[in-house]
């Protein structure tokens, strides 16, 4: 059964790969590399012991799309493929609204275009689909763990193209009832594939956590900034729920699997449910590479807030998924990762 991963060689999409393999899917990964490099390709083929199949091109090109979607006729389809720069969004946010907001309206006219003869609530093959969601579209939480049915806000242009992408996807289920779509609000991927072959390869300055963390560990920067250390938090860090980005894979596993079994959508958050401070994970990471991370106290940064976690119950009741990997393992994982490969994919 083909699944379509569009942004597929990016760092999610990569391992939700392997997991879709190693599920008895036959994954194709679209993407156009404005964030991946085409040798993660190389890398999934050792993983998985078969070449993986690549539809070159952008999410944003409708007619291609098509002609992917009818070529391949995948059973569902994970969209991935967007922006994902906080910063990057608040300083050029037509960015974000074109690619991530445009992109999902192209995927989406595509799939509707393609699975229109068999768009009828019971029909056999519905239109499936998967979304890349966040945990951003909670905005400043008032408590946590976070429930779904919390209210939903932005506060950066990356949070509202999701956020507007959410919504799109609950009107065209009122228009077309058939469409079977599941949300995954992640919270903090991170981690690596064990093999080491494979992992988060920002481009630049990393906007995460970990990344940053690992390379500061490999002794590519000088030190973490932490901002903020007056937080309400137990040692005043910020507090987030960091969940292993192969548990994440899993979720798209069990995503797919139930809406492909049950036909009912939902919108579900993957999350461990056990907040981490940002210093818990820097001492992590140290014991995980047996280096010192040096680190700086720097002011909080504007949008941030004190603490973010999941509560993950509804997706255990409905997909009979959660995370099992532990925070130890995610440092090991992600340090086996940058210490291997020091400079990403590019060697
Ligand atoms: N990593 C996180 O912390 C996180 C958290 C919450 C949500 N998400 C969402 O999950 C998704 C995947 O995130 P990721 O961390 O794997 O990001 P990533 O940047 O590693 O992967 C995205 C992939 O999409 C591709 N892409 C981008 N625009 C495209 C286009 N127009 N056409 C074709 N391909 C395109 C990129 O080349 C890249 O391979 C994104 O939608 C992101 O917003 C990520």
């Amino acid at each position: 059964m083909n699944i379509l991963l569009t942004g597929g060689a990016g760092y999610i999409g990569s391992h939700t790969f392997i997991a879709l393999r190693e599920a008895g899917f036959e994954p194709v990964i679209l993407d156009n590399f404005s964030n991946s490099h085409p040798v993660v390709l190389e890398r999934l083929e050792q993983i998985t012991g078969r070449p993986a199949t690549l539809e070159r091109g952008d999410v944003l090109d409708t007619a291609w799309v098509q002609d992917v979607l009818r070529r391949h006729e995948p059973a569902g389809v994970v969209h991935f493929a967007g922006d994902k720069a906080v910063g990057e969004s608040v300083a050029n946010p037509l960015k974000y609204f074109h690619n991530n907001i445009s992109g999902a309206v192209s995927l989406l006219r595509a799939m509707d275009a393609v699975y229109a003869s068999v768009s009828a609530p019971t029909s056999a093959d519905p239109p499936t689909l998967v979304f890349s969601s966040s945990a951003t579209v909670y905005g400043d939480p008032a408590t946590v763990p976070i429930t779904e049915d919390f209210s939903l806000s932005h506060t950066n242009p990356y949070g509202h193209s999701k956020l507007v992408i959410e919504e799109m996807l609950t009107s065209l289920r009122l228009a077309s009832p058939a469409w079977r779509v599941g949300v995954l609000r992640y919270f903090n991927p991170a981690g690596a594939h064990p093999s080491g072959l494979i992992g988060e390869d920002p481009a630049d300055i990393p906007n995460n956590l970990m990344p940053y963390v690992t390379q500061v560990a490999v002794g590519m920067r000088p030190h973490v900034n932490v901002f903020g250390n007056d937080y309400a938090t137990p040692d005043g860090t910020g507090v987030r729920d960091f969940i292993h980005v192969q548990d994440l894979a899993a979720g798209h596993v069990a995503a797919l699997q139930a809406l492909l079994s049950k036909g009912e959508s939902f919108t579900v958050n993957l999350g461990t449910g056990r907040g981490v401070s940002v210093l818990e994970v820097i001492r992590a990471v140290e014991h995980a590479s047996g280096r010192p991370i040096p680190h700086v106290f720097a002011p909080r940064r504007a949008g941030d807030v004190a603490q973010c976690y999941a509560d993950p119950s509804l997706a255990k009741r409905l997909l009979g998924w959660e995370a099992k990997r532990s925070l130890d393992e995610m440092c090991a994982d992600a340090w086996r990762w940058q210490s291997s490969n020091p400079n990403g994919y590019r060697g």
